[in-house]
C-alpha cells in the first residue's frame, strides 16, 4: 500500500455520493417509508430484509447482519478493498485523489506493475514453448497424464526448456532488465556474478491472483527427479500465504455453489476443475493460513477439505480445520484411501465418484475424532486424555457457546466420560493456554448479547448530538461493558470533542470493526425513540450502566480471589481483598 487516502477526501466523496443511487445500480430498491428496501444481495432470502437509508446514508440487512456505508457496500458487493472503493466513487463524484495516493497509478506504474509485466511475459514465453518442437517431451508427459489441450490453455500451462538462459534472453529482448527478473523470482544470481533461469526442463504452472494476473510459478519435473516442484520465491507480488492456486478460475463457481473444495496440489486442482468439479482451490502444499481462509470466505463460508490420503495430508487437514473454525466457517472433510490424492482418485474412479465423496464428506468433529482414535487407544486412560486434550483445543475455537456446549456433550459421549469432567478439563487446559475464548469468564459473557440499555443509548446518541455531549460528561466509554458499544461510544465522543458531526456513514469509515459496524447499522434502523421525560430517563440509564459495571467488576474480582485462594498466593489475595473492599464502599457511595 502507498499512503492512506486522507480523511477529508474520503469525507468529501462520502458527502457527494448518494448511497441509494449507488446501490440501485446493482439491485432494485423499493421505497418503504423514509427508507428503501430490497432482497439482500448478500444472502438468500424470499422476503426483503435489506434496508437502505437516505437520511443516514447506510444500509443494513436484518437477515444476515451485513451493513455499512456506501464504501462498505461496494467493497462487499464487488469484493474489493477500501482504497479501490474510494477511488471508484471519487471518480463518480468528481473528486480528485492525488496521484501519489492513487490505487490506479500504484497498479499501473509502480514496482508491482513492472513485476507483473515481467511475470506475464515469462508466462507467455513458457506457454509458447509447449507448442514448438522443443516442447515435445513436455506435451507427451501432459498427454500421458490425461491433461487435454483445452486444460493446458485454460490453466496457461507451459514449459521451461533445459537451457540456463532461455528466459533471460527472451525477457531481455522484451526490454526487461535483470534486476527486475530477479525481483520477480524468475532468475537466480550466480556465485561469480551473472544470473541463470530459475526454472529449467520443467512443466510450468503459472500462479495467477484473483484478478487473473500472473504473480508466480510452480514448476514440475517430467520424471522422478527431486525436488518434484520448484516454486517462485516470495516476491512483493507473490505472497504464498495470501494466495490460493486456481481461485482466479473458480471464484464465481464457488460463490454460486456456496461451497469450496480445498485440495493440496496443482494437479489435483487441474483434474477436478477440468472434469467438472469447478468450485475447487489448491493450497499448493503449504500449511493453510488464516489469510487464505479469509480469501475463501469472500466467496463462501462452506469448505470441504480433500487432502492427500497420507499422514502429512492428515496432519495438514487437522491444522487447517482449526483455522477455518477460527474464521467462523463451516468445514467438512473427505478422507481419501491411503496413498491417493484427488488427481489419482479421479483418474481411477471417475469424477462422479469424486463428487459423491464430496457430498458424503464427514463433519469435522467426526473426522478429527476418527483420526485420533486411530492414533490413540480410546479405551485406555492415557489415550482418552490425549484425545480429550486434542479435541478440546479444537472445540474451544468455536465462537458460539451453544455450538461449544453441544460438542462438549458429544465428546463426553464418545469418550464415555462425564461432561463435568470435560468442562473442568477445558478450564484447566485454558488457564495455561494463550488461545482466545476463555470459557465463561464474565468478560466473555458480557459480550454475547447486547445490553438493552447500551443499545438504547447508542440509538439516542445517533438521533441527537446534544445527547452525546451530555453523556460525555457523565460516562466513560469504559462504562459500557459491551466491547462494541464501547468502541462506538469512544468514536462518538472523539468526534464531538473535535467538533465534528456524527453522521453514521462517517463514523463507519473510522470504526473498522465488523461487529461494531453491524451494531451501529442495526441501531440506526431501529424505530426512533420519543422520550418525553428525557432528563430522568438519561439519568436512569447512566445509573444503570454504572451499577452494572460495578457488578461486573465485583464478579471479576471474586473470580480472581478464588483463583488466588486455590493457588495459595497470600500476597495477591490480600491485595485483591483490599480492592474488593474499596469497590463495595464506592457502591454504597453511589447507591
Ligand atoms: P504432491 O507431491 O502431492 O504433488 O504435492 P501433486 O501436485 O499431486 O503432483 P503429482 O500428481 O504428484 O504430479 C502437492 C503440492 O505440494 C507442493 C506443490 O504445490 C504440489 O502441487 N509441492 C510438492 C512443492 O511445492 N514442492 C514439492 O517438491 C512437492
Ligand atoms: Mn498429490
Amino acid at each position: 500500500m502507498k499512503g492512506r487516502i486522507p480523511d477529508h477526501i474520503v469525507e468529501t466523496v462520502l458527502s457527494r455520493v448518494n448511497i441509494v443511487e449507488v446501490v440501485s445500480e446493482f439491485i432494485p430498491l423499493k421505497r418503504a417509508g423514509r427508507n428503501f428496501r430490497a432482497l439482500c444481495p448478500f444472502h438468500q432470502e424470499k422476503t426483503p430484509s435489506f434496508m437502505v437509508s437516505t437520511d443516514k446514508q447506510i444500509y443494513h440487512c436484518f437477515g444476515c447482519g451485513a451493513g455499512g456505508n456506501v464504501f462498505n457496500f461496494l467493497m462487499q458487493f464487488e469484493r474489493i478493498e477500501f482504497p479501490e472503493a474510494v477511488e471508484i466513487l471519487a471518480k463518480k463524484a468528481g473528486v480528485v485523489i492525488p496521484e501519489s495516493l492513487s490505487y490506479d497509478t500504484k497498479e499501473s506504474s509502480g514496482i508491482n506493475a513492472q513485476l507483473q509485466k515481467a511475470c506475464e511475459t515469462a508466462a507467455s514465453f513458457y506457454e509458447n514453448n509447449l507448442s514448438v518442437p522443443c516442447g515435445t517431451q513436455a506435451r507427451e508427459y501432459l498427454l500421458k497424464r490425461g491433461i487435454p489441450q483445452e486444460a493446458i490453455k485454460a490453466f496457461r500451462m507451459g514449459f521451461a526448456v533445459e537451457k540456463w538462459d532461455a528466459l533471460i534472453n527472451h525477457l531481455r529482448s522484451k526490454g526487461i532488465n535483470l534486476s527486475l527478473m530477479e525481483k520477480a523470482g524468475l532468475v537466480v544470481p550466480k556465485e561469480g556474478g551473472g544470473y541463470y533461469d530459475r526454472f529449467r526442463n520443467r512443466i510450468i504452472f503459472p500462479i495467477l491472483d484473483v484478478k487473473a494476473r500472473v504473480i508466480g510459478f510452480g514448476a514440475r519435473v517430467l520424471d522422478k527427479t527431486l525436488p518434484k516442484y520448484i516454486n517462485s520465491p516470495e516476491t512483493p507480488l507473490y505472497i504464498k500465504g495470501k494466495n490460493l492456486y486456481g481461485l482466479w478460475l473458480s471464484k464465481d463457481v464457488i460463490r454460486d455453489l456456496d461451497a469450496a473444495v480445498v485440495v493440496e496440489g496443482y494437479l489435483d486442482f487441474i483434474s477436478a476443475f477440468q472434469q467438472g468439479v469447478r468450485n475447487v482451490v489448491a493450497s499448493s502444499g503449504t500449511a493453510l493460513t488464516a489469510e487464505q481462509a479469509r480469501l475463501i470466505k469472500r466467496y463462501t463460508h462452506n469448505v470441504v477439505m480433500v487432502y492427500d490420503g497420507d499422514a502429512s495430508g492428515q496432519i495438514a487437514t487437522i491444522r487447517a480445520l482449526d483455522i477455518f473454525i477460527e474464521e467462523d466457517m463451516q468445514v467438512r472433510v473427505v478422507s481419501l484411501p491411503e496413498g491417493q490424492d484427488p488427481d489419482l482418485f479421479i483418474r481411477k474412479n471417475g469424477i462422479e465418484c469424486f463428487r459423491a465423496l464430496i457430498l458424503k464428506a464427514q463433519p469435522l468433529f467426526d473426522y478429527k475424532m476418527s483420526v485420533l482414535k486411530s492414533r490413540y487407544d480410546a479405551k485406555e486412560i492415557e489415550g482418552k486424555e490425549k484425545i480429550c486434550s486434542e479435541m478440546l483445543s479444537t472445540i474451544q475455537k468455536f465462537r458460539r457457546p451453544v455450538v461449544k456446549s453441544e460438542y462438549f456433550k458429544k465428546l463426553a459421549q464418545e469418550l464415555k466420560v462425564k461432561e463435568e469432567a470435560l468442562l473442568q478439563e477445558a478450564k484447566l487446559f485454558h488457564t495455561g493456554g494463550k488461545e482466545r475464548g476463555l470459557a465463561a469468564s464474565p468478560a466473555v459473557v458480557a459480550q454475547k448479547s447486547i445490553h438493552s440499555v447500551e443499545q438504547f443509548l447508542i440509538k439516542l446518541m445517533l438521533e441527537e448530538d446534544a445527547i452525546i455531549a451530555e453523556l460525555k460528561d457523565k460516562l466513560e466509554p469504559d462504562d459500557f461493558l459491551d466491547e462494541r458499544t464501547a468502541k462506538i461510544v469512544t468514536l462518538m465522543f472523539d468526534c464531538i470533542a473535535q467538533g465534528k458531526g456524527i453522521e453514521p456513514s462517517k463514523l463507519l469509515t473510522h470504526l473498522g470493526d465488523a461487529e461494531a459496524t453491524r451494531l451501529l447499522c442495526e441501531s440506526t434502523f431501529l424505530p426512533d425513540i420519543n422520550i418525553e421525560n428525557r432528563e430522568k430517563i438519561l439519568a436512569d440509564c447512566v445509573q444503570r450502566l454504572k451499577a452494572k459495571k460495578l457488578t461486573f467488576k465485583r464478579q471479576c474480582l471474586q473470580e480472581e480471589i478464588k483463583a488466588a485462594q486455590e493457588k495459595g498466593d497470600e500476597e495477591r489475595l490480600h491485595k485483591l481483598i483490599a480492592e474488593f473492599d474499596t469497590l463495595i464502599k464506592t457502591r454504597r457511595g453511589t447507591g
